[in-house]
Parts: C-alpha cells; sequence; structure tokens
C-alpha cells in the first residue's frame, strides 16, 4: 500500500465546484444510484450540495496536492445542472480539480444505557476508481476518527458494504437486523391493559391521522422521547424525519396517533410495493414505525391488520430480537409451510442481517468522560485491566486499569502494562469490544468463541455481569 509522493490534502468541501467533484467520484462509486452518465450526474450534484447545507453533516475530502499530468475526465469534466426554472439557462459546474476520495461526517445524538450521547457517523465513502488500493480509506478512516475525537464523539458508528472490511479496521457488529414478512392476519387483535382487560382500540378513523410537514416538530418530539425508551436507537431531527417521510412525492404515506390530551405518541411511515405476480397483489412496506405506547403501537396494529383484503404482506426491517413475540403468527408469511431448523422443525420467522458497526474511539474518554454517568451493574470494589488491541489505529486505544465502585468506572491507569495491579484482565480486539461496551454480546460468548480471553477464568463471571446489557441495542435509523 502506497500513498503516492505527490502528496494530498484533506479539507472540508464547501463550495459547488467542490460537490461536482464529489458527483464525479461519487457517482461512480455509488453505481446503484445510475447517476454517472453526463445527463443525470446533475442529481448527484443536487443530492450533495443539499448535504453541504445540513447542520448535522459535514462533507469530507482528500485532494492531490499536485496535480500535473492527471486525467482530464477526472479533473476538469463539468457537470452540466440544468436551470431550476423555465428561461434560467442551464450552468456548467467545473468539479474541483483532484479530488481522491470523500465522506460524510455525520453528528447524532443516541440513547445508549437510558441517557442521550453524541455519535460520530460515518456515510459516503467513496475513493476514485483510479486510486483504490493505495490505502486512502485507510486515510479516510483515520482521519474521521481523529475528527470525532475532537468533537467529543468517543463512540462512532456506521453501516458497512461489507463488514470484514471495516472489521479489519476495529468496527464491531452491533445485534442482527431481521427483516419480516408479515401476513396482516398474524397481527395480534388486541393487548393486556389495566387489571388483565384485554383492549381493541378505537376504529383506524379516530385513531390515526394524516400528518404533514405542518406536524414535523411534533414528530421530533415524539421520535426523540420514543428514542429515550429505546437501548441505541439514534435520534432523529426534523430534517431526518423530512427527508425520511415527505421528500418522497407523497409515495410515503404518513399517519400519527395522538393520546387524549392531543399529544402525538406515535407515528407509522410506509409505501407500497406491487408484486410482479399482478397489479393486484400488493405488499406494504414500513419505513418507520415510531410508538411511545403501548395504545399507539395497536392503533397501528389494528390499522395494519384491517389492510388484509388489500394487502399480501407487511415489511418490516427490525432490530428488536424478540419481535417474533409480538405476533399471533410469529411464521414467515411467505415462508409459512417451510421447515427449517434442527431436523427441519423449525419454522422461518425473519431473515436476519447484520447492518450497524460500532467503534471505540478512545477508551480512556470512554470510561473516564462517555460513560462516566453509566452504571455497571452496580459491580463494587473491582478493578479491571482492559487490553483492547487497536491494530488500525493503536496510538488511540492503549490498554486501561479501570476501578468500579457501586457500578461507577474510573481510570486508574492509561498504556504500558497494568495488569499486576487488577482483580482481573480481559484481553480481546477493539471490534468485539465495541460490540461488548454497547451490550451487543456478553463476554462470556466472546470467552467461549475464543474471542476474548479473561485472567482468572474464575473472574469472568464479575466481569460479563460489568458489560450485561438487559436490552440489546436496536435502531432504526440508517445513514
Ligand atoms: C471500498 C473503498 C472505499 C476502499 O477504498 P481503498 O482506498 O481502495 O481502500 P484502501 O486501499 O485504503 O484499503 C484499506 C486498507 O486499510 C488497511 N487496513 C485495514 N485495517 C487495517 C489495520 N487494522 N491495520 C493497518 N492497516 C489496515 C489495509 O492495508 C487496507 O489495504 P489493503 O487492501 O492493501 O490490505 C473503495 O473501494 C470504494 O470507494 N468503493 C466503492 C464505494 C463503496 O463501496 N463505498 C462504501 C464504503 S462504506
Amino acid at each position: 500500500m502506497t500513498i503516492e509522493n505527490r502528496g494530498f490534502e484533506i479539507r472540508q468541501l464547501v463550495t459547488e465546484a467542490d460537490a461536482a467533484a464529489a458527483a464525479r467520484v461519487g457517482s461512480l462509486a455509488y453505481t446503484f444510484t445510475n447517476q454517472y452518465s453526463d445527463g443525470t450526474l446533475q442529481h448527484f450534484f443536487r443530492w450533495v450540495t443539499d448535504k453541504q447545507s445540513h447542520e448535522d453533516k459535514q462533507v469530507w475530502g482528500i485532494f492531490h496536492s499536485q496535480l500535473d499530468n492527471l486525467d482530464d475526465d477526472f479533473m476538469n469534466a463539468p457537470v452540466s445542472v440544468d436551470a431550476k426554472t423555465a428561461g434560467e439557462a442551464a450552468t456548467l459546474v467545473a468539479p474541483t480539480p483532484g479530488l481522491i476520495a470523500h465522506w460524510i461526517h455525520r453528528n447524532f445524538k443516541i440513547n445508549l444505557f437510558g441517557t442521550v450521547r453524541s455519535l460520530g457517523g460515518l456515510a459516503f465513502v467513496g475513493v476514485d476508481m483510479k486510486h483504490k488500493k493505495r490505502g486512502y480509506a485507510k486515510v479516510l478512516v483515520t482521519q474521521w476518527l481523529k475528527d470525532c475525537f475532537a468533537k467529543g464523539q468517543y463512540l462512532v458508528a456506521l453501516h458497512p458494504f461489507r463488514p470484514d472490511f471495516y472489521g479489519n479496521m476495529g468496527f464491531g457488529l452491533s445485534s442482527p437486523y431481521y427483516d419480516y414478512v408479515i401476513s396482516p392476519s398474524a397481527l395480534p387483535k388486541d393487548f393486556v391493559s389495566v387489571n388483565g382487560a384485554k383492549v381493541k382500540g378505537e376504529p383506524s378513523f379516530n385513531a390515526l391521522k394524516t400528518l404533514k410537514p405542518t406536524h414535523l416538530e411534533e414528530m421530533v418530539e415524539c421520535q426523540n422521547r420514543y428514542s429515550s425508551q429505546i437501548h441505541g436507537m439514534i435520534q432523529r431531527n426534523a430534517l431526518s424525519i423530512s427527508e425520511q417521510a415527505f421528500k418522497s412525492k407523497g409515495v410515503t404515506r404518513v399517519l400519527g396517533y395522538r393520546d387524549n390530551s392531543g399529544i402525538l405518541r406515535g407515528y407509522l411511515l410506509f409505501t407500497f410495493e406491487t408484486t410482479t405476480s399482478g397489479g393486484l397483489i400488493n405488499d406494504l412496506k414500513i419505513a418507520d414505525l415510531v410508538h411511545e405506547t403501548t395504545e399507539a403501537l395497536y392503533a397501528f396494529i389494528k390499522f395494519l391488520r384491517e389492510q388484509d383484503d388489500q394487502i399480501r404482506y407487511i415489511k418490516l426491517t427490525t432490530q428488536e430480537t424478540d419481535f417474533f413475540r409480538l405476533l399471533n403468527d410469529p411464521r414467515s408469511g411467505p415462508a409459512a409451510g417451510e421447515q427449517s431448523g434442527i431436523v427441519g422443525f423449525g419454522r422461518e420467522t425473519a431473515k436476519q442481517s447484520i447492518a450497524l458497526q460500532y467503534k471505540v474511539v478512545n477508551l480512556e474518554k470512554l470510561f473516564s468522560e462517555y460513560f462516566a454517568d453509566r452504571d455497571f451493574n452496580g459491580v463494587d470494589d473491582f478493578k479491571l485491566w482492559i487490553n483492547a488491541e487497536d491494530t488500525f489505529t493503536p496510538e488511540m486505544n492503549p490498554p486501561v486499569l479501570l476501578q468500579f465502585k457501586k457500578g461507577r468506572v474510573s481510570v486508574l491507569e492509561v498504556g504500558g502494562n497494568h495488569s499486576d495491579k487488577a482483580d482481573a484482565s480481559m484481553y480481546l480486539g477493539i471490534a468485539d469490544f465495541s460490540a461488548l461496551v454497547v451490550g451487543a454480546v456478553s463476554a462470556k460468548l466472546l470467552a467461549r468463541y475464543g474471542k476474548a480471553n479473561v485472567e482468572p477464568a474464575t473472574k469472568l463471571n464479575i466481569v460479563s455481569r460489568i458489560f450485561y446489557s438487559e436490552d440489546s441495542p436496536s435502531n432504526s435509523v440508517f445513514f
């Protein structure tokens, strides 16, 4: 792996010319958008300029310092942008020369263990096709990690295109996602309420109201209250909800549920998918389901059940490991008759996928600041030496000696070897440690799989208790 001698610079992409360069590079990295032709490139250009104006995002790039002898097409080919209004002339935007790679730094808020914390996010990673395999992605991720550190984002996340690529860089897998394909009739009819009463909920035409952009503020408040109940849920802001709910020219339908005081307690975003088997067979895809209360959840469930004449399956992706328990019939709709599992007596419920990875940016700050308020399950009078090997950015994650008192943690030593002062030592990779510290996996399991080693082995129970989480992280915000 070599970075050429001609040198490079890293800076934020702020101008239209920068956006044109990012569109040239990005459209060939994200070819599924089909926006790399001369005619469609302007859509990608507009997408980047839009992102440049968002407060919670910064678009960054790596540029060649010396431009001699570089390909004209890579450097100068202008992006032709149609006029926004009739009568206005089309414009040609010349890209800033020499852009090698780009990314977007996202600034999120996330609920982890009941407290809203900052989270750095990485998105829109792309390296110019002629510059791959020269270590620029390494430069990019390293720079972003340093920027996260400077912002106090001691925990970061990304959606990988390949989990092993980012696994090598120290990113550990969150809990899995599940794609459910549910027959409407498999949804429950009622829920247990006060004194065991079974509640069916009021008619959908009373309970559910169509939400519009004028309701955005209420939706943000509702989503943020909802995310504060769910470990691992990222908060949405108005822009994020607006992009998800209202930027599809009415294709996404938006229904809200208010309680008796008129407070929005949930919303459902969905689209229709017409199948290839005929126009009369439609599926309903849930884009988001936010529910602060059981009443809100069942108002949506009732509505979805009522669609069984028109809707074949309801599609939902969730990171909730126990979602199948909600269903009357937890079998997958299309695979209801199929058998699977041990000797074929299991029934398929959902398709499992992995889609989110976390990395601890700095072990010391993670414990001295980020999780300073976290209760590590009441563990008391215990010293733990953690050596979480980070081969990608070793300087950012030296080992730490921690002290736990009544569940609270403090950092006693950083770097060197202080295992002799500890009650136990834990050795593992930073990716697995990152998954452990967000509650996606237990220390016991990591030890059983040979991914972690706790010494002495008799202390494995207490080390596992320190990081035990009642809930695994659950997030539905894609970025
Ligand atoms: C995927 C993509 C970003 C990779 O970019 P790239 O510049 O070719 O990647 P790099 O050369 O920096 O490769 C990563 C390097 O990190 C280095 N690296 C990874 N983990 C490391 C570690 N723990 N220690 C040291 N080095 C490490 C490796 O040396 C690796 O290089 P290698 O392939 O020679 O082993 C690029 O191919 C691309 O833009 N693809 C299309 C768009 C896309 O898929 N984007 C989605 C990304 S989320």
